[in-house]
Order: structure tokens, then C-alpha cells, then sequence
């Protein structure tokens, strides 16, 4: 039986009568109801952690825009934080944490509180099983361990993760040591949200992107490998997105290697190359830059159906390739997605 979910389907790599969509980041602060809801929980953090108020700020977009996915409201950084690392989100600064960059300070993570940490975020999946319309597929989440990392190793975001990258060079063995502790984590993290009603996974690697190649081998494409051979031991038919930013002609061995259900693309993919050396490998998801969305007009409309025309000859679901900003004008996410939903495939 083929299962009434067009964002399902397309990972099945069937070819849908619509191209299914949704957005990375489409639960956030370019929506005033966020903004607001925000402000009545206190805290972002605050949001995460109280279901009722996580349920609510997942659900607003798909009421604005009907899309085909709805994505868990909470953030990849409650996995350290459920390891005992202190974390914060300071107003305008983003994420702060506590660095973990010694092989000592490593030894201090573990994880017997986490999953209790983590049960109010199992029960927000499990209020959106139930409350999602029928057609919408619910997406859980989680950091591949590579870009976890580089937050929990230097405290921070940062633009060319150097210290994290020389931690990993200088400090091999207590690295791989934290990466296998999320890989561990994070698969069990996994497998509890899938239990509770995640349909659908998707493991976001942002920072892959600047890690050399044989560095990419090692801490973005064989931590992933195992989390998704982790959860295929308990739930081998789960579609898995995986979201390499940055991978470029990396792609394809990050498919065949990890057994990722599809990837992201991210923008500086080209069309056709993703059409000719990815698409016949897997189902593919992505790529408008979030700046044009903001931007708007014409050359927004041009580009949205430029990626379509490319694309929707195989299996597709049309996706920004990275995360909405906060200066989105929502009327601009509106008339994306009207272009999507009466889009035929030529
Ligand atoms: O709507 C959705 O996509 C679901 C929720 C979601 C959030 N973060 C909510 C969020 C998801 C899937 C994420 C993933 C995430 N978080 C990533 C990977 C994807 C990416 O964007 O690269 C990363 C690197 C993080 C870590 C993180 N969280 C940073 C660096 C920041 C600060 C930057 C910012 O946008 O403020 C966050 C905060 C964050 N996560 C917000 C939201 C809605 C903004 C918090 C607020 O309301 O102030």
C-alpha cells in the first residue's frame, strides 16, 4: 500500500503527482505568533522543554502554508546539554556552552540523566503524532555528531570551527572518544523519538563542509554511518535525511557510505550536477538560499521554478538550502510555496 503522505513517497523515491516541500527553520522568529509565543515561555530554551509550547510553535507555519513535513520544535544542542554540559542561548549572541576542549572535561559527559532530561522533548513528538493532519509527515532530528562537536569543543559558533578541527588533530584519542559518546547518544536519541511517532529522520551535518577530505571520512561520513546502523537494527525501513552541508562532490560517497534515504543539497550545489550524479542515487531535498526568500520578487519566483524544472524529473522535495533567517518576510514564504503547490512536473 502506498502510504497517503507526498513527502513519504518521494523518500520511496516515487514520483508524486506535487513536489512535496517544507523549510528548514520554518518554526522561528520571522513569524510574529513565534515571537510571541517565545516571549509567553520566557526563554527559546524555555520553548524546547515545555511540550504544550513546542506542539504550538511546530504547528504555526503548517497552518500558514500546508507543508508536506512538520519538524520537531526543539534544537540540536539539547544533546550535550542532556550529557551535562552547561548551555545557554544568550539574546542575539546565539548558543554559549561550557567548552569541552580537554581530554579531562570529556571524561566529565556521560549519560545517566539523559534520557530523562530528554522526556519532555519525547513527549512534544508525541503530541504532534497526534495532532498533525492526516497528510503531513513529522520529522524528528537530531546534530550529526561532527557539528555537535564543534559547539560542545568551543563553546560557541564559529566560522571555520579552527578550534575544534586543531582539538581533533592535537587530541585524536579523546575526540574520537567524545564522537563515539554522540554516536551513542545520539542514536538512542533517535530510536526514542522514532518510538514516540517521528516518521521520518534527518541528521544535520552543518558544518561538514570545512572538514579535508580524509578529515570528512572520518568525522562526518563513519559516525553517521553507524547512527543509521543503529537505528535500522530496531526500525530498518525509517526514511533518514542526512544534510552534509558543504560536502560539494562528496555527495555521492556520503550517500553510498553512510545508507543515508536522502540528502539535503545544499545552495551551492549545481542543478544539473545534482540531477546527473545524485538523483539517481537517492531522492534529493533542497536548495534555495534563504537570502533570495528574504529578498523576494521576481528573480525568487525565476529561481524557485528554475530548481523545479531541474529537479522534478526524479524524486524530489523542494527544501531552502539552509535554514529560514529571522528578516523573512512571511508573505515571501507564501508565495514560494503557492508556486510549489500548482507546479507540474513537465
Ligand atoms: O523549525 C525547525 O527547523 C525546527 C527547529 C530547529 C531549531 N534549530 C530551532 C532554533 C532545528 C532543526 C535547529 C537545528 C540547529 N540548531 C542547527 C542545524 C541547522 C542549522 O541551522 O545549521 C544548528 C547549528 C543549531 C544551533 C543553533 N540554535 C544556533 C547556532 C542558534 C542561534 C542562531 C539563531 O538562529 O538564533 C540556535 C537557536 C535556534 N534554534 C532558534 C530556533 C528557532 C532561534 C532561537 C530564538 O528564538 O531566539
Amino acid at each position: 500500500m502506498t502510504n497517503n503522505k507526498l513527502f513519504i513517497q518521494a523518500l520511496k523515491s516515487e514520483i508524486t503527482p506535487n513536489i512535496p516541500f517544507w523549510y528548514m527553520r520554518q518554526a522561528g522568529r520571522y513569524l510574529p505568533e513565534y515571537r510571541e509565543k517565545r516571549k509567553t515561555a520566557g526563554s527559546f530554551l524555555d520553548l524546547c522543554y515545555s511540550p504544550d509550547f513546542a506542539v504550538e510553535v511546530t504547528l504555526q507555519p503548517l497552518r500558514r502554508y500546508h507543508m508536506d513535513a512538520a519538524i520537531l520544535f526543539s534544537d540540536i544542542l539539547v544533546v550535550p546539554q542532556a550529557m551535562g554540559q552547561h548551555l545557554e542561548f544568550k539574546e542575539g549572541e546565539g548558543p554559549l556552552l561550557t567548552p569541552v576542549n580537554t581530554a579531562e572535561k570529556i571524561e566529565t559527559l556521560n549519560l545517566n540523566n539523559f534520557h530523562h532530561h530528554l522526556t519532555p522533548v519525547y513527549e512534544t513528538v508525541r503530541k504532534l503524532h497526534q495532532e498533525i493532519p492526516k497528510t503531513t509527515a513529522l520529522i524528528g532530528f537530531a546534530g550529526a555528531p561532527w557539528t555537535v562537536a564543534t559547539y560542545m569543543v568551543g563553546g560557541k559558533g564559529s566560522a571555520d570551527q579552527a578550534l575544534t578541527r586543531l582539538f581533533a588533530y592535537q587530541e585524536k584519542k579523546a575526540f574520537q572518544k567524545l564522537i563515539d559518546l554522540l554516536v551513542k547518544a545520539t542514536s538512542e536519541y533517535l530510536i526514542e523519538q522514532i518510538k514516540n511517532g517521528a516518521e521520518v529522520i534527518q541528521l544535520f551535518d552543518t558544518w561538514a563542509g570545512n572538514l579535508p577530505d580524509d578529515e570528512f571520512q572520518k568525522w562526518a561520513i563513519e559516525p553517521v554511518q553507524k547512527i543509521i546502523q543503529n537505528i535500522r537494527k530496531f526500525y530498518p525501513e525509517i526514511p533518514i535525511i542526512g544534510f552534509p552541508r558543504g560536502a560539494g562532490c562528496r555527495y555521492p560517497d556520503y550517500i553510498r557510505i553512510t545508507g543515508v534515504t536522502a540528502v539535503s543539497i545544499d545552495t551551492t550545489m549545481p542543478l544539473d550536477w545534482v540531477r546527473d550524479h545524485i538523483q539517481p542515487l537517492c531522492p534529493v531535498q533542497g536548495n534555495l538560499d534563504p537570502l533570495l526568500l528574504v529578498s523576494g520578487g521576481q528573480q525568487l519566483e525565476n529561481r524557485v521554478v528554475e530548481i523545479l524544472d531541474h529537479l522534478s524529473g526524479g524524486p524530489f522535495i523542494f527544501n531552502l538550502g539552509h535554514g529560514i533567517v529571522p528578516q523573512t518576510p512571511p508573505e515571501n514564504v507564501a508565495q514560494v510555496s503557492e508556486i510549489i503547490k500548482q507546479y507540474k512536473r513537465k
